[in-house]
This record gives structure tokens, sequence and C-alpha cells, in this order.
């Protein structure tokens, strides 16, 4: 496919983006283009813009030049709400549930029905069997949860969603190894169901690992890309994530 189909083709798309907070430019013309099914790392060191970016494209932060498209459908000046029922599943960074919500209520109000892609729907019985920590804390409110079980709350929130595409920025972030390691085991069983993901986290490793292609971000310009195989031999890789 040439570079025009593919961002045809392509599920989420961002064309040339920048960013602005106030004054300060922080994404200076991004270009990301994630297919149906594929899994993209997103790397970088602190503060390279890896978060605006993603919050650029779901529309929670508006892009103050180029376009992003979902669908094929250019959803630029859409609200997030709008592109987030166009089948994304968003865990942000700091998990984003609601405290005062049940774990049930937190899922259920997550819900959408599957769009007709062929894969097994994600019910609240689905969720609780992949996370059966949730289903022990099932009427617990959010802000009785440990760290390791809200982030699989959020994560199980997205799912409910029936997404195409799942967004996880820093999931692992704070949490125990055992915990970690869940999470990585539920994160290859979303690529193994077909829902594409984009992913950040702080262990490039693991990243590496659990996505077919990333691409490396500085000073919110892309400076390296490549197929995660690949990646894993770069001996540039290294310096740009300053490790
Ligand atoms: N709400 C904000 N207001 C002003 N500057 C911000 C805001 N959020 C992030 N920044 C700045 O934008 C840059 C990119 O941040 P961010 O996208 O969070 O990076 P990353 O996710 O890669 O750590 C950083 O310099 C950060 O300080
Ligand atoms: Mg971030």
């Amino acid at each position: 496919m040439n570079a025009a189909a593919l961002a045809a083709a392509a599920l989420v798309v961002a064309d040339d983006v920048h960013a602005h907070y106030g004054q300060s430019h922080i994404l200076h013309g991004v270009s990301l283009a994630i297919a149906r099914g594929e899994s993209v790392g997103l790397l970088g060191r602190n503060g390279m813009g890896k978060t605006t970016l993603i919050r650029t494209m779901l529309g929670l932060h508006r892009a103050s030049r180029g376009i992003v498209r979902v669908g094929g459908r250019d959803v630029t000046h859409e609200r997030a709400d709008r592109i987030a029922r166009l089948g994304i599943g968003y865990v942000p960074e700091g998990r984003g549930i609601f405290p005062n919500l049940s774990v049930r209520e937190n899922l259920l109000m997550a819900a959408r029905p599957p769009r007709d892609h062929g894969r097994e729907a994600w019910t609240l019985d689905r969720v609780l069997r992949t996370f059966p920590r949730l289903a022990e804390r099932i009427d617990n409110g959010g802000a009785a949860l440990s760290g390791g079980e809200q982030q699989m709350l959020a994560i199980g929130r997205a799912l409910m969603l029936n997404p195409d595409i799942v967004v996880l920025d820093e999931a692992t972030e704070g949490l125990a190894p055992l915990v970690v390691a869940e999470i990585w085991r539920i994160v290859a069983s979303i690529r193994a169901s077909g829902i594409a993901s984009l992913i950040v986290d702080r262990n490039y490793r693991a990243v590496l690992a659990h996505t077919d292609r990333c691409v490396v971000l500085q000073k919110g310009r892309v400076v390296l890309e490549g197929g995660s195989r690949e990646l894993r031999d770069d001996e540039t890789l290294a310096s740009h994530l300053g490790v």
C-alpha cells in the first residue's frame, strides 16, 4: 500500500499535527497512522509530547495545525465524546475512573454495543472473567480499589466500549511487578483478539515486545520509527530514549 492508501485505510491518523499550550509549541508536525488491528508503541522521554499527541488525536486538546482522522473521517474539530464513540477506548494517565461509583457502575456506564467486526463482544461478564479481581470487588467504590485494581477497571471500561482501538497511556505506572505483568498479559490478549492499540509505557522493552511498530517522539517530532523487532537492535533508540 502506498502512503495515501494507507492513510485512507487507517483507523486513526494524525497528519502533520501541531499543538500548543498557550505560547509553547509542543507538537511540531507529527504524522502517525494506525491501521485496523495494528499495535503501535509511542516512545520518548518525559515531556516529549506523547500524552499531548494522544489527547490531540482524541479531541481532548485542539490541534493548532494539521488533521486528525478516525475511520477515514476528519475529526479535527469534533468533540471528544463523539470521537470516543467512533470506537476508541482510552485509558488515560492517572486512570480516570469514577471514584464515587462502584466497579459495576464504572463498567456499565462505559458500555457500548459492538460495531460488527466479527469479534466476540465485550460484556460485563467477559470483563469480569478477564479481571477476576474486579469480580470480587464488583460492588466496591472505585476509591476503595488498589492502584492495580483501578488500572484494571480503567482497562475494563475501555473494553466495555467494544473499541476498534485501545489507547494506553502509562498504564503500568506506579504498580507492583505482579500487577504490571498482569497488565501486559491483558495487552497481549487484546492484541491477539484483533483490537488495535496505541501504547505508551516507560518500559520500552515491554512496548517493543507487545507492538508491531513503534514511533519515537523527541521534542514534539518523530525522530525514529520502524518495526518493533528491528528497533530492538537499533543502536540509536537508547540515545533517543535517554537510557
Ligand atoms: N496542560 C499543560 N499546560 C502547559 N504545558 C503542558 C501541559 N501539559 C503538558 N505540557 C508540556 O508539554 C510538553 C509535553 O508534555 P506531554 O505531552 O505530557 O509529554 P509526555 O507525555 O511525552 O511526557 C512538556 O513540556 C509539558 O511540560
Ligand atoms: Mg505522558
